[in-house]
């Protein structure tokens, strides 16, 4: 069983996203020990920047054109990442919500890995997905809380939403998702409570979810 673990905390061992996603592996473990997993930080990778060159690179693709040095160069780095997710049984993100959105890096990721015909397909007029994952778990941690009828409602979130839409767009069936609010507030007890029940919502997904 291939795990893609994509972290995009650059925090380490102080991030609530990646505690949150080694707990669940860890309790996967107990119950399939043969998982095999291919952490991918989105940090520590050196991706490559996404330039005139990836750009140039992603269109060359499509028409079949011949790619300069450095387009070839962009493009081998982005054939191995996609690789990644090609080889990948199931998926497990863990990413912290940055100005409502998501961080910069993992846009990145999917910025270079989006590439047509790969992970997906459009013929000019529908998109198809090109992976077939049967499942991915998504963790979401956020310092706020984004409620129905509150000053900071649901629309303020563009972090979940889009992630949900671009897994189901690339060919996840099922995304599973675990929504920690409160990771970092002023309150340190609730903070604390609030990933302490997040380590037991991840938990008790493990069962089903192999
Ligand atoms: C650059 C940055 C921007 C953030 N923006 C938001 C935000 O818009 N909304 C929110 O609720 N929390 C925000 N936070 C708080 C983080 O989402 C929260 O602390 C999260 O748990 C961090 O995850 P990590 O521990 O895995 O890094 C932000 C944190 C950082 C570092």
């Amino acid at each position: 069983m291939n795990v893609l673990h994509i972290q995009s905390s650059p925090r380490g061992d102080k991030s609530n996203s990646i505690g949150l996603t080694n707990a669940f592996l860890s309790a996967s473990r107990k119950v399939l020990p043969a998982i095999d997993e291919d952490v991918l930080n989105v940090w520590d990778e050196n991706l490559p920047e996404f330039d005139a060159a990836s750009i140039g690179a992603k269109y060359k693709a499509i028409k079949h054109q011949p790619m300069s040095d450095a387009e070839s160069r962009t493009w081998n780095r982005i054939l191995e990442l996609i690789g990644r997710f090609q080889r990948a049984n199931r998926i497990v993100l863990g990413l912290p919500m940055w100005n409502f959105s998501i961080p910069y890096k993992l846009k990145q990721l999917i910025d270079l890995t989006a590439q047509r015909n790969y992970l997906f397909t459009y013929d000019g007029k529908e998109y198809g997905p090109l992976l077939d994952i049967p499942k991915a778990l998504v963790v979401y941690t956020r310092g706020s809380t984004y409620r129905e009828n509150s000053k900071i409602p649901p629309s303020f979130d563009h972090q979940a939403p889009y992630i949900d839409f671009w897994l189901h767009m690339i060919g996840v069936h099922e995304v599973r998702t675990v929504v920690v609010d409160n990771a970092w507030n002023q309150d340190d007890a609730e903070s604390a409570a609030s990933v302490a029940a997040g380590k037991q919502s991840v938990e008790r997904i493990v069962d089903g979810f192999w």
